[in-house]
């Protein structure tokens, strides 16, 4: 059901943990499961992600895709972390079954709501993101799992 890079990442997941005095922090949560991510950045002066840590109460999937977004973040421009999209880690991951798509999106939001925290902050304006929704499963009522 879970490809190995999944079963890898959940198991031994990496840059867990939290960071003081982070650059940005964002929490979010997903209303349906119950399930919630919190996320750390450290952002240089040159807008560059030096560090990124996350903590979760949330399902194996959402550990791995997680695990894999601080990976795929770290390292990178903001402008360029903001292209990591739950879509990407899935790709990063081999796929995850259709329905657990649902706890990628919890590391997707949490690193928006990190950066979001970042520019308030800082006072200036991120091109491309947008005030993130502190419940992922906002707006999406009609849906059935
Ligand atoms: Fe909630 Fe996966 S079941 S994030």
């Amino acid at each position: 059901m879970y490809s190995e890079k999944v079963m890898d990442h959940f198991q031994n997941p990496r840059n867990v943990g939290e960071i003081e005095n982070a650059s940005g922090v964002g929490t979010v949560g997903n209303a349906k499961c119950g399930d919630i991510m919190r996320m750390f950045l450290d952002i240089d002066e040159n807008g560059i992600i030096q560090d990124v840590k996350f903590k979760t109460f949330g399902c194996g999937a959402a550990v791995a895709t997680s695990s894999m977004a601080t990976e795929l973040v770290k390292g990178k421009s903001i402008q360029e972390a903001l292209q990591v999209t739950n879509q990407a880690v899935m790709e990063a991951l081999d796929g995850l079954p259709p329905v657990k798509v649902h706890c990628s999106l919890l590391a997707e939001e949490a690193i928006h709501a990190a950066l979001w925290d970042y520019a308030q902050k800082n006072g200036i304006e991120i091109e491309g993101l947008s005030k993130p929704k502190s419940d992922i499963s906002e707006g999406e009522e009609e849906e059935d799992y």
